[in-house]
């Protein structure tokens, strides 16, 4: 069976491709990541480049309004034919171009048990809040912000000392470990 074709989407440092490209390295993974694209210039992208594996950056700024970005965003994912798109730590919302192209296929993880705590700060939101249990959740991305159908969720005991710095520290951890365990799963139900 062919590997399923994975495209990641980043913005930041990259851990959780870090992890998915580790992963890629096990006997009989049943995925392979065939590019990774940015919204500007990750420090993440250098996991992609030293595995071999083609990147691209996508700057809203290069494009006249937010509609032709969207359009060039799904042009540029289009063309590496994914089985399924993965934000790891993309930090932009996706637009209807590559939305509805990928009914299902894309996926997203975020620091915070959804569904308190979406949008960009949720493990700031959450210690703010007081909570005593976060973790993170992998889920199917619809048009809302963080609102999709939940994968699977991991949790993480806040403690007292934490800063949003420590605490995320540890949730991305439980983060990295579930995203690989969904992509995988993900994988072999969308190989072909
Ligand atoms: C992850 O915690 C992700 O959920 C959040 O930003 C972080 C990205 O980390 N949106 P990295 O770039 O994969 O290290």
């Amino acid at each position: 069976m062919a590997p399923a074709r994975i495209v990641v989407l980043i913005s930041g440092t990259g851990s959780n491709l870090a992890a998915l490209l580790a992963a890629q390295q096990e006997r009989e993974c049943p995925f392979e990541i065939v590019g990774v694209i940015a919204d500007r210039a990750a420090s993440g992208l250098a996991h992609a480049q030293s595995a071999g594996v083609p990147t691209a950056v996508v700057r809203k700024g290069d494009h006249p309004d937010r509609a032709a970005w969207d359009e060039a965003l799904a042009r540029e994912v289009a063309a590496l034919s994914p089985d399924l798109v993965v934000l790891a730590g993309f930090m932009k919302l996706i637009g209807p171009p590559l939305l509805e192209s990928r009914p299902g296929r894309i996926i997203n993880t975020h620091p915070a048990l959804l569904p308190s705590f979406p949008g960009a700060h949720g493990v700031r939101d959450a210690l703010a809040h007081g909570v005593k249990v976060s973790g993170a959740s992998v889920i199917e991305v619809d048009p809302g912000v963080d609102t999709g159908r939940i994968l699977a969720q991991r949790a993480v005991d806040v403690l007292p000392e934490d800063t949003e710095e420590t605490l995320h520290e540890r949730i991305k951890v439980v983060e990295r470990e579930m995203l690989v365990d969904v992509v995988r799963e993900l994988s072999r139900t969308l190989a072909s």
